[in-house]
């Protein structure tokens, strides 16, 4: 059984708690780097015409990522992490799911955040990854050490 960590981090926050969690699995790590980088100008969800919050107001905006994982066909299970936006996934993580083929794969989210929850981005996600097993995923704000984000990824993976 092979692992892979993939994820998205505009400030910092979802990649530690990435690569965390995948050294506390012993999973491969990817990180879903935008082709342009954001900002803070970009990231201010305050400003309507923010690019953050025309990307979020468009649901079929998909912006580019730089890199690709050849191996992904190896993986039974891939982590997806993210931070909230608007209480979904950001449309990067769109561009990387539409990407790749991730039939008969477990895709398992999970995110940091201010305070919201997953909200409706598994099933978003699920549309967006036909024939994957999304799982409801979870937040895993607030540092969890290396046991609680083992246990939890072994409960994730299991049916
Ligand atoms: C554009 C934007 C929208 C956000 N929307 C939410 C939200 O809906 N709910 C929430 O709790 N936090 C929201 N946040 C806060 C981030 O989810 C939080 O700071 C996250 O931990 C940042 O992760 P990162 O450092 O990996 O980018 C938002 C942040 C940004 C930049």
């Amino acid at each position: 059984m092979s692992s892979l960590v993939a994820y998205f981090s505009a400030t910092g926050t979802t990649a530690h708690v990435a690569n965390e969690l995948a050294r506390a699995i012993g999973a491969d790590l990817f990180e879903i780097v935008p082709e342009q980088p954001y900002t803070a100008a970009d990231l201010d969800w305050r400003d309507k015409t923010s690019r953050s919050s025309l990307e979020m107001n468009d649901e079929a905006c998909r912006p580019a990522i730089v890199g690709h994982v050849d191996t992904m066909a190896d993986y039974d299970t891939v982590f997806v992490g993210f931070p909230i936006w608007w209480y979904v996934e950001p449309r990067i993580i769109d561009t990387f799911l539409e990407a790749y083929d991730f039939a008969g794969t477990t895709v398992v989210p999970f995110a940091t955040s201010g305070g919201s929850g997953l909200g409706k981005a598994p099933q978003r996600m699920a549309t967006l990854a036909p024939g994957a097993t999304v799982t409801e995923g979870r937040l895993l704000n607030g540092n969890p050490n290396a046991d609680e984000l083992r246990t939890w990824a072994q409960g994730a993976t299991s049916c």
